[in-house]
């Protein structure tokens, strides 16, 4: 860490803002630019047009249906501005929970308009359902920069089934079509992919961005390059290190998926968490990552416990000396520093999941540490989305990452290197 930078102290303005500073310098080293095929809500001329949105507002809610947690909504505001600046009609869409076909009060986005109207500081207006003479009886009162949210799109069945007729119905309401929705384009369903086919369609700025860095800067990296995994399975990180293998200089893997890993070297875990059917993948992988010089960690400590409760009995003990029914629920601080150093000379870090069970207290030391080391680090800094975004939420340190992204599954889908069909239904650049 710079002198200068640690004389201001880790919590000051001045230390984050030049932190930030130098984690931005490097984003200018990859070429990002050009990496994103597909128009965007700029290459539309929306000016008096109604423009369909769709959105990832699936907030959490609380059991008064107070929503407790806005940042998907806030990600989305830089669209949903330009496209009331721009004087268009603005129709916004999405999904909320999994409903399974049948409109159920408490997975309405009433209270999402409500929020949006706060954080917009303009009236919104919510309809009802999302399709229909009543819906479309509201769009055609709406004026040039007027904002109109959409009843949860999964009320309907076809919307989950991409069925034609839904998607033509709610092609009906608008002039264009926007995407912006990143958290739920590795799904097929008709208001991501199906739409697409009845009118002019683009991406959204959150859209884009999240492209350029789960993709752009994953797969031209400023190297060091270093991926942290973890998690509480192998299975669902196996792609992502597939993808990752001849990208990445360090793999450090910690989490519930770390204890796989290390029975299948023949080595006792205690009562830790194993997949038994991952036991040869696991070798397979950490053996190919050694065979090319990509240096992988594991953690050579750990915090035990007999059962997963807040205010259970702890233990620290070296990785080999979990005791039998007891297990592992997070990093220990050996590990901490271990890890810590391993991406000190990081030009790049991806992280995607937790070190231990950080939602107990207890168990939250290590993940909160790697965290902040992460956070720390004079390098370009992407996490994953879900329980890492929560993560680094709740250590506080949010404003020093590069990029946190919105997504969960579409961000790992993305990772492993796959296409999101919610995309590769946007039309594409060169055929404007
Ligand atoms: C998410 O929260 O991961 C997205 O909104 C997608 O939701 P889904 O898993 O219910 O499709």
């Amino acid at each position: 860490m710079g002198l200068q930078l640690a004389s201001q102290g880790p919590n000051s303005l001045h230390y984050k803002k030049n932190l930030n500073m130098i984690k931005k310098s490097i984003i200018d080293h990859v070429p990002i630019k050009g990496i994103f095929n597909k128009l965007t809500i700029e290459d539309l001329d929306i000016k008096g047009k109604r423009v369909f949105i769709r959105a990832d507002f699936n907030v959490p809610l609380d059991d008064n249906l107070k929503i407790t947690d806005d940042r998907r909504i806030r990600s989305t505001l830089p669209t949903i501005n330009y496209a009331i600046d721009e004087g268009a009609k603005v129709i916004l869409s999405s999904h909320l929970g999994r409903p399974k076909g049948r409109p159920d009060p408490k997975l309405s986005l009433a209270p999402v308009a409500k929020r949006l109207q706060r954080l917009l500081n303009k009236e919104v207006n919510f309809a009802p359902d999302c399709i229909g003479s009543l819906v479309e009886d509201y769009v055609s009162k709406m004026n040039e920069g007027d904002v109109l949210v959409l009843e949860n799109l999964r009320f309907h069945p076809g919307e989950e089934k991409n069925d034609e007729d839904f998607a033509r119905a709610i092609s009906k309401l608008a002039d264009a079509y926007v995407n912006d929705a990143f958290g739920t384009a590795h799904r097929v369903h008709a208001s991501l992919v199906g739409i697409t086919r009845f009118l002019p369609s683009a991406a959204g700025f959150l859209l884009k961005k999240e492209i350029e860095h789960l993709k752009g800067i994953v797969d031209n990296p400023v190297r060091p390059f270093v991926a942290i995994l973890g998690g509480a399975k192998v299975s669902g990180k196996i792609g992502v290190l597939e993808n990752l293998v001849d990208k990445v200089d360090k793999v450090i893997v910690g989490g519930g998926m770390a204890y796989t890993f290390i029975k299948a070297m023949e080595l006792e875990v205690g009562n830790s968490l194993v997949e038994e059917d991952m036991l040869v993948t696991a070798q397979r992988i950490r053996k190919k990552l050694k065979g090319i010089g990509i240096k992988f960690y594991l953690p050579v400590d750990c915090v035990i416990s007999q059962s997963i409760e807040p205010g259970a009995e702890t233990k620290i003990v070296p990785t080999l000396e979990i005791p039998k029914n007891w297990r592992a629920v997070d990093i220990g601080p050996a590990s901490v520093k271990l890890f810590s150093e391993a991406i000190q000379d990081a030009k790049t870090i991806l992280w995607n999941g937790p070190m231990g069970i950080f939602e107990i207290d207890a168990f939250s030391r290590g993940t909160f540490a790697i965290a902040r080391a992460v956070a720390d680090a004079y390098a370009l800094t992407i996490v994953g989305g879900g329980d890492t975004d929560l993560a680094v939420h709740r250590a506080g340190v949010s404003d020093v990452i590069s990029f946190i992204s919105t997504g969960g599954g579409a961000s790992l889908q993305l990772l492993e290197g796959k296409e999101l069909p919610g995309i590769e239904a946007l039309t594409n650049r060169e055929n404007k």
